[in-house]
């Protein structure tokens, strides 16, 4: 499949269980993107650097991104990308609202949620400006790419706003079930397997399978 075009003023959910390539899916789409902000409550960054991975594949850190682990370095940052992985005294809801809302202030920013779970524990505990995103970011073009590996215990907003659905395999029916009823696709029932997922756009007549070629 062609990579579908995503303009910045749309949001994008991902979603699916763990090691089916989500992360991978955001980065290699992201890298594209000019201001992207990368909220990495997992570590990921500490992962990788042990590995002596690339921490963004396809990119050079100092030029195209720069590491942050404080909210406040997130702002005096100068190159296009951030990766901002939280110290622990950081992964704190007070801090998301507080990145949510420069986000929505700054305009024209992809934030990346790595874990949609981890910033929003249950349907109705989110950040407020999780919302402010979501319902009030399109017009600026700060918008909301969320990656989860379950969709049944996050806020409605998050797939009620978005308009690009990525669905890689989940084993629980009723996470799969929930998608069905957000996009009305009955398609998404299906196991796209392995490193596959379903792709769906508002307004498509049904989801497509694909995989992204690393
Ligand atoms: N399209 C792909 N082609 C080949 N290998 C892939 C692809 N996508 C992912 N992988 C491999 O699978 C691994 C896990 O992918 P990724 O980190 O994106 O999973 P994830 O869905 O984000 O999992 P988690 O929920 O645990 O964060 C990658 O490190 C990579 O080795
Ligand atoms: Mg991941």
């Amino acid at each position: 499949m062609q990579r579908p075009t995503i303009d910045d003023d749309e949001h994008v959910f991902i979603c699916g269980q763990t090691g089916t390539g989500k992360s991978v899916a955001a980065e290699v789409y992201l890298a594209g993107k000019d201001h992207v902000v990368k909220l990495d409550t997992k570590g990921e960054v500490y992962e990788r650097r042990k590995k002596g991975l690339n921490l963004w594949h396809g990119l050079t850190e100092g030029k195209d991104f720069t590491v942050v682990h404080h909210l406040e370095d997130v702002m005096e940052v100068e190159t296009p990308k951030i990766i901002y992985c939280p110290v622990a005294e950081e992964l704190e809801p007070e801090y998301y609202e507080a990145l949510m809302e420069w986000v929505y202030k700054r305009e024209n920013t992809i934030l990346w949620i790595d874990e949609l779970m981890e910033v929003a524990p249950s349907a109705q505990n989110y950040p407020k400006q999780l919302k402010a995103l979501y319902t009030r970011g399109r017009s600026k073009q700060s918008v909301v790419w969320a990656c989860t590996q379950r969709p049944t215990d996050i806020p409605v907003i998050a797939m009620a706003n978005s308009t690009h659905y990525f669905i890689f395999t989940m084993q629980n029916p009723d996470d799969r079930k929930k998608i069905v009823k957000a996009t009305g696709m009955p398609q998404f029932m299906e196991q796209p397997g392995g490193h596959n997922f379903l792709y769906w756009r508002i307004g498509m007549d049904a989801p497509i399978k694909a995989r992204f070629k690393l």
